[in-house]
């Protein structure tokens, strides 16, 4: 009984943990040394504080249009974690989108992160399925804001005539993306299909 009682305080607190945002950080900043996609828990270790500089808070990876010239006419440049080692158990990640005219950045959600998304330029539909199966949608000019509640599908699309691009703002330092033109399929024995 008293073990069923610690299996079940044991899930609930899994359950718990999984469902919150990023972790609160306990001091001023961790700047990521050398983070990588290899296996972590909750964030990467810090630099030594004796060797963090201004750069390290700063990024110019969005000042440059990503190419559209893609199969869905769209381009993603992400200034998450792995990018931006200063937003290291920050809670913040920062994209840009630049989509071509009729070109869209394909369905897909975030499993750890809420999303803000803020036209700069154009005229971008955005949209996103709540589970309830119901769809949200706007058309978004420039300074205009959409938000994505967390995990919820969503896609960008052009509705305009020329370049739209929009500044994507997430409360998790790796947001992670479930991408429904990217499935790759792991299958146990042969596939029956
Ligand atoms: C847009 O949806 C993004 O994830 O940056
Ligand atoms: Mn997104």
């Amino acid at each position: 009984m008293e073990q069923k009682f610690t299996s079940f305080l044991l899930f609930c607190l899994i359950t718990i943990s999984i469902c919150h945002a990023d972790p609160e950080q306990l001091q001023d900043f961790c700047v990521a040394n050398n983070p990588s996609t290899d296996t972590i828990i909750n964030g990467f270790p810090c630099k030594p504080a004796s060797s963090v500089v201004s750069d390290d808070f700063f990024f110019a990876g969005l000042s440059q249009e990503g190419n559209t010239n893609s199969r869905f006419g769209s381009s993603v440049t992400a200034g998450n974690v792995l990018s931006f080692p200063g937003l290291n158990t920050l809670g913040l990640a920062i994209n840009r989108v630049d989509v071509a005219p009729g070109g869209v950045n394909p369905l897909h959600s975030h499993p750890r992160s809420s999303e803000l998304v803020f036209v700069m330029k154009g005229n971008l539909l955005v949209g996103f399925i709540s589970s309830a199966n119901k769809f949200y949608s706007k058309v978004l000019g420039p300074g205009e804001t959409f938000v994505i509640p967390k995990g919820l599908f969503h896609f960008q699309y052009n509705v305009g005539n020329s370049t739209a691009t929009a500044i994507t703002l997430f409360n998790s330092q790796l947001p992670g993306v479930v991408s429904t033109t990217r499935i790759s399929f792991i299958c146990v024995g042969a596939p029956t299909y």
